[in-house]
């Protein structure tokens, strides 16, 4: 009934404007999303260096599906279904912690920081804890990002991992700390707070704190873009370059986007007055103006490199109408707060935005649940919700059992 149902919405959907009601606001619709999406796709949980030791986790939820990162005693990073094998309680209950060993606070069973189970206090003589390890998860690291997947058998992450290297890669990630998280939830679908990212459309009349440094336009030729914006960019790729520093938009298809974009003229960094975040540089960069590496994969993670920071923006959905925001900025491993960086000086501009967005996306939902509401064109500039909306067509023609031809890439 349920994928009847999707399948005569996908019938019904034009490519190029915003989606049938049903798949923003119906909770049927949206545990499908969960199954179709978050249960078969790669996922963004966590930098690497938000668990830096062995035993450092960090727990997330993946629909009904709580989830533990954490770093084994190898160095490894690995993760686990955070449910017990004993009789499910979670294992974890906090957002980020450090354990020795994972003690489930039901029964107190024990398990290795690889999954293994090596205590079940009073079980029968005889009990066999080999058939009782943690459920693993699938996890791949790409440039200090901890990308996890729910799928028996996951789908290739080459392709991502090929293109967004050599473009994230001299930001040294690896090096870096976490300066500032933030969690904030949206009361609106998923895929409203991610169209909402991607686009500027909306940015000149909402976002004045974002627009102190960042520029409107999404393409090194945009049709939109004045011939003021042409003249920066031909000097910022002219110095990119010279610096063997990559910026021409990487071939992701519909799945990630990444290329590198130059700030506004006589700013360097995503702060209130255009000045640098943090005064010790990433990597061995020596430039504060490198623009940033903006950076998306589908379906919910976006990302911000700069030659001072990095940010993470890790979108969870929780029911039709909430989604859970995660932002994380990183610095240097050796900068100093206080000295180097001031973090709310560092934090303000994406803080406020992410707020902006929120209202946006709030909205945004709201209206959709009038009885008015029809799809609407996307405009030229919202040619990224075109990719967005027609690879989670995809996505739920596959899940449906009437598989949709993907749209071409950009
Ligand atoms: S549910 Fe974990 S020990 Fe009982
Ligand atoms: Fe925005």
């Amino acid at each position: 009934m349920l994928k009847e149902r999707i399948a005569g919405l996908l019938d019904q959907r034009l490519s190029g404007h915003s989606l049938p009601r049903d798949f923003y606001v119906d909770e049927q619709i949206f545990q499908a999303d969960i199954e179709a999406v978050f249960e078969t796709d790669w996922l963004f949980a966590c930098s690497t260096v938000e668990i830096p030791r062995p035993g450092d986790y960090l727990t997330l939820r993946v629909g009904h599906n709580p989830i533990v990162v954490l770093r084994n005693r190898e160095g490894e990073v690995v993760a686990f279904h955070n449910t017990c094998r004993h009789r499910g309680s979670q294992l974890c209950l906090k957002e980020r912690g450090r354990a020795n060993r994972l003690v489930c606070p039901y029964h107190q069973w024990v398990y290795e920081l690889d999954g293994s189970l090596i205590n079940a206090r009073q079980m029968p003589d005889g009990f066999d804890t080999s058939g009782y390890s943690l459920t693993p998860v699938h996890v791949q690291v790409i440039c200090g990002m901890v990308y996890i997947c729910l799928a028996d058998e996951p789908p290739s992450l080459e392709r991502f991992r090929a293109g967004v290297t050599p473009y994230i890669a001299p930001h040294m990630p690896d090096r870096t700390k976490v300066a500032f998280t933030s969690t904030i939830v949206e009361e609106a679908n998923w895929k409203l707070v991610i169209e909402n990212n991607r686009e500027c459309y909306h940015c000149a009349a909402n976002h004045p704190e974002l627009l102190v440094s960042m520029v409107e336009f999404a393409l090194p030729d945009d049709p939109q873009a004045k011939t003021q914006f042409q003249g920066l960019m031909d000097r910022s790729t002219a110095r990119w370059d010279s610096l063997g520093l990559p910026h021409k938009p990487a071939d992701g298809g519909i799945e990630f986007r990444c290329i590198r974009l130059p700030f506004n003229e006589n700013t360097v960094s995503f702060t209130t007055d255009g000045k640098p975040a943090c005064n010790k540089l990433l990597g061995d960069f020596t430039e504060q103006d490198l623009g940033s590496v903006r950076m998306f994969r589908v379906p919910h993670n976006w990302n911000h490199f700069l030659s001072d920071h990095i940010i993470h923006f890790r979108v969870l959905p929780i029911s039709a109408n909430r989604t859970e925001l995660r932002t994380t900025w990183l610095v240097h491993e050796d900068a100093v707060e206080g000295v180097d960086y001031d973090v709310e000086h560092l934090t303000a501009v994406w803080l406020a935005t992410n707020s902006e967005d929120g209202m946006l996306a709030e909205n945004n939902h709201r209206g959709i649940l009038s009885r008015a509401y029809r799809p609407g064109p996307y405009a030229p500039s919202e040619f990224m919700l075109t990719h967005f909306t027609d690879w989670y067509a995809g996505k739920m023609g596959d899940y449906v059992g009437t598989p949709r031809t993907a749209v071409a890439a950009e």
